[in-house]
This record gives C-alpha cells, sequence and structure tokens, in this order.
C-alpha cells in the first residue's frame, strides 16, 4: 500500500481541518494515510513516505513558522533523497494566499514534483472545498502508488 503524508501547520483549525480532508480522500483512493504537524513531522519522513501533501495558513503573505521549521530541519538529511517525490501544496488565508508561493518554491529547493495545482481556501474549508480538498488528496494517492 502507498504511503502518503499530510504535515501542516495551523493555528486556529482551519488548516488542520483542510489537511484531514486531504488525508480523508487519499484514504479513500487506498493510500495509507499520516498526519503530521510541522512540530511533529521528522526530516526522514520525506524519505519514507511515497508522496506528501505540505499545508500552512498564510501568515504574512508567508507560511506559519512550523512548516518553515520543518522545511529548514530537512533540507540537509534529505538532499538528493526526495528528487520527483509527488507532492501538493494547500493553504488557508484571510484574503490573501501568497503563503502557497513560499511552499511552493521551498519545495522546487527540495526538487520535488508538484501533481496538482495547490489549494487555496478562504477560511473554514466548507462545501465544495472540502470536496476539492478530498480530489487533491485522491491524487496525491495516484501519484504515491506509480
Ligand atoms: C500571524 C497571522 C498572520 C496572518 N497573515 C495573513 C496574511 O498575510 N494574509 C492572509 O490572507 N491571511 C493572514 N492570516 C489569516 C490566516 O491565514 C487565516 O485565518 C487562516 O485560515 C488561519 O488558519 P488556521 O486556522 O489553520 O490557523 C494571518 C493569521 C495570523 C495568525
Amino acid at each position: 500500500m502507498s504511503k502518503v503524508l499530510v504535515v501542516y501547520c495551523s493555528m486556529s483549525g482551519n488548516t488542520k481541518a483542510a489537511a484531514e480532508a486531504i488525508a480523508a480522500g487519499a484514504r479513500k483512493a487506498g493510500a495509507q494515510v499520516t498526519i503530521k504537524t510541522g512540530a511533529e513531522a521528522q526530516p526522514m519522513d520525506l524519505v519514507e513516505y511515497d508522496a506528501v501533501a505540505l499545508g500552512s495558513y498564510d501568515a504574512f503573505s508567508y507560511m506559519g513558522g512550523e512548516l518553515k521549521g520543518f522545511f529548514d530541519r530537512a533540507y540537509y538529511p534529505t538532499q538528493g533523497q526526495v528528487t520527483d517525490k509527488p507532492y501538493a501544496a494547500f493553504v488557508t488565508h484571510g484574503g490573501g494566499g501568497r503563503a502557497i508561493q513560499s511552499i511552493e518554491s521551498i519545495a522546487k529547493s527540495f526538487k520535488l514534483s508538484k501533481i496538482v495545482e495547490p489549494s487555496s481556501i478562504k477560511g473554514k474549508p466548507e462545501g465544495q472545498a472540502i470536496t476539492d480538498l478530498e480530489n487533491l488528496g485522491a491524487k496525491l494517492a495516484a501519484a504515491a502508488g506509480k
């Protein structure tokens, strides 16, 4: 069974809800899914999982510190070991959402492979946004199995 990791940071629950919707979609599509906060995630998780979703709230047009901290901790230990690994980015925001660019830029530094356009959601994900996040999870699960 392919393994999908969802790493996120969340101050007030919106991004956590988005992470859970992605995880549900990936599970429904047959993947084994683990959710971790940026603080919980370990550098070698990036190597061990087959695909990864990376998400944050928008914090002054950048990703939240927990996710950035994870990237910082993971950079040297994973160098050369995550090239072309499938990833998908997601953010929740209050009307801006430029944090998505910061995640995509760092994912590029890691040489991860974007397999789907990022999800950017204003506030708490509900309705169609949940469906879109589940679909993103399903795409990640499919990419993880290849
Ligand atoms: C410190 C801080 C800075 C923020 N800066 C922005 C911002 O620059 N642009 C924006 O659209 N939203 C901004 N927001 C709003 C959050 O990104 C938004 O409410 C998000 O959905 C919160 O997600 P969470 O519930 O997972 O913490 C900021 C929130 C916080 C706490």
